[in-house]
């Protein structure tokens, strides 16, 4: 895995694909690593070029101090595709990938040829969300990250994926024990002062594509629905037999979509 510095820390990243193919920059959700993007590498890396990072301090990437604001890890993003000389992406993410996304394209939208935007929602989180986000904080400090993977699989994967794909659930339960408590608690404070991003979504003019699983309890079809209204001419897919984790959960019908909603984009 490549790996890059920036200032205080190592960032790694899969890069894969044709160099010659447009470049996907897929920006995986918490607190997972690029490692969840495999399905969609697999199946895109014929024609494009896929850019898959392991976010500060998640994955193999180290993990400084600090609140990862998402405009912090939006940065670092933008400091990545300086370093391969890359211009603009086909930008996609999943949960706090999208939130992330938001950010970068507030500030850098002149980078972005499309947007994907997977279980996620644009609003920031309430009191109660931030209260409960600093509870979570305060588990995976005091318990360690195995009671965190405890406390958030029921709601990331639907009860059939949790009873009968094994592979999933041992592949989520390794991202989350696999992140550092730092990590942890960096994301969540960043995820938690987050800012509100519904006021953006009318002004973005690139091609949108909103992926929801059915059955996602944290960012429910009914926010990818107010934001395919909010979006001009977003395109709204719902990926049946999935929860949050959609791409992961029925990668099938999750990456035809894709696939179809990328070989439309007009040539760069
Ligand atoms: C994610 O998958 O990135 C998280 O569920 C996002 C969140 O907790 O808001």
């Amino acid at each position: 895995m490549p790996v890059f510095q920036i200032d205080d820390f190592e960032m790694h990243y899969l890069d894969q694909g044709g160099p010659e193919g447009p470049a996907l920059l897929l920006i995986h959700g918490f607190p997972f690593d690029s490692s969840m993007w495999e399905p969609q590498i697999s199946a895109l890396r014929d024609k494009y070029r896929v850019i898959a990072p392991d976010l500060r301090g998640h994955g193999a990437s180290s993990a400084p101090e600090g609140v990862y604001s998402m405009e912090l890890l939006a940065e670092d993003l933008r400091r990545l595709l300086d370093h391969l000389k890359t211009k603009r992406v086909i930008l996609g993410g999943l949960s706090m990938g999208s939130y992330i996304a938001f950010a970068f394209y507030r500030k850098y939208a002149e980078l972005v040829r499309a947007l994907i935007l997977a279980d996620t929602r644009p609003q920031a989180d309430t009191p109660e969300g931030q209260k409960a986000r600093e509870d979570l904080a305060q588990l995976a400090t005091n318990e360690g990250s195995r009671a965190v993977a405890e406390r958030l699989l029921p709601r990331l994967l639907t009860e059939p994926t949790r009873e009968h794909n094994n592979l999933v659930v041992r592949w989520v339960n390794y991202m989350i024990q696999n992140t550092s408590i730092q990590g942890l608690v960096g994301a969540l404070r960043g995820m938690a002062q987050r800012a509100d991003s519904t006021d953006l979504l009318p002004q973005i003019s690139v091609p949108t594509l909103i992926l929801v699983g059915e059955r996602d309890i944290l960012t429910p079809p009914a926010d990818a629905q107010r934001m395919a209204e909010l979006i001009p001419g977003a395109r709204l897919e719902i990926i049946p037999e999935a929860g949050h984790l959609s791409n992961l959960e029925n990668p099938q019908e999750f990456n035809r979509i894709l696939r179809e909603f990328l070989d439309s984009l007009p040539k760069p």
